[in-house]
């Protein structure tokens, strides 16, 4: 009998290079969207889409993620006294969820990262899900692990979310060749390649951080040689798993939000503020003031730099 899809890993064990100094003693999955942290959105996700139980991999100065998602006596004694009961409810929120931790010794790539999810997956399916990709943040859209969780529903197949992107980008991911025009956005896959030169790119449908998978994934990434870059890539066990069983892909239509760098990081922010009830209309009168300003000031520069 088919099984349901109980668990999630979160694979967290990057070392944040790009956000350095900020990174160097807290976690990247710990920097927030103006008031909660990446890692938070990915467990709501989650949660929101019936998974159970989640297993985060971490890599070294990681202490801060599993202390926020632990209870804090002080803090909520202290809001406790206060009465500040909206507040309390927001940090309850964080610690009634089933997280499990393990580390990854060597950070060896994705598919080393999700290999040290093996016994805690088990027998079982289960989705992986990427801390720097936000899906549909502000609510404006199906929740993409659930889409994937109900595609496993019918087909009983791995399914990896993909996502239409500039081809020039193509070379910074996951990327697949698929056979045909797709049935309502779900693809059977030819190969999957991981960052493919765009002038050697099958198309420019790109992975994005959001895999259903059978647990015979777990075979492959055991021999599995390091690919691009010279990491052990999940892409690259994906492939090998499609050569045995269907993999599919699910084509995303939603928002995506890139918080892996810093322009996607300081977008994602700014769109999430402005619809975030506490600051979302003196954020939409700063940057409507903002653009005036800037409007105003580039002819001038402009003329100022001929001059
Ligand atoms: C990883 C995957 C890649 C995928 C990307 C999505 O790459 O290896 O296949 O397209 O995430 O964000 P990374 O961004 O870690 O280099």
């Amino acid at each position: 009998m088919q099984k349901k899809v109980r668990k999630a890993v979160i694979p967290a064990a990057g070392l944040g290079t790009r956000f350095l100094p900020a990174t160097k003693a807290l976690a990247k999955e710990m920097l927030p969207i103006v008031d909660k942290p990446t890692i938070q959105f990915i467990v709501e996700e989650a949660l929101k889409s019936g998974i159970e139980d989640i297993l985060v991999v971490t890599g070294k100065s990681k202490r801060s993620i599993e202390d926020h998602f632990d209870s804090n006596f002080e803090l909520e004694y202290n809001l406790e006294q206060k009465k500040k009961t909206e507040l309390l409810k927001l940090v309850d929120e964080t610690t009634a969820i089933n997280l499990h931790f393990i580390r990854q010794s060597h950070p060896r790539g994705l598919g080393d990262a999700v290999l040290q999810a093996k016994a805690f997956v088990g027998n079982e399916p289960f989705v992986v899900m990427l801390g720097d990709d936000l899906m549909n943040i502000n609510g404006e859209g199906d929740l993409l692990t659930k889409q994937l969780i109900e595609d496993f529903d019918r087909t009983h197949a791995s399914t990896i979310a993909v996502m239409q992107v500039p081809h020039e980008e193509v070379s910074s991911y996951g990327v697949i060749a698929p056979i045909g025009e797709g049935d309502h956005g779900l693809y059977s896959v030819e190969t999957f390649v991981e960052k493919p030169n765009p002038e050697d790119a099958p198309s420019d449908l790109a992975i994005i951080g959001r895999y259903l998978l059978t647990p015979e994934i777990f075979n492959i990434l055991e021999t599995q040689k390091p690919g691009a870059g010279n990491e052990i890539q999940l892409t690259d066990a994906i492939d090998t798993l499609n050569k045995t069983q269907r993999v599919f892909a699910r084509k995303f239509e939603g928002n995506r939000y890139d918080v892996g760098d810093k322009y996607g990081y300081m977008k994602t922010s700014i769109e999430y503020g402005l619809k975030h009830p506490q600051v979302a209309g003196d954020l939409r009168r700063y940057i409507i003031q903002l653009g005036k300003e800037l409007e105003g000031a580039s002819p001038k520069s402009a003329k100022s730099d001929a001059e």
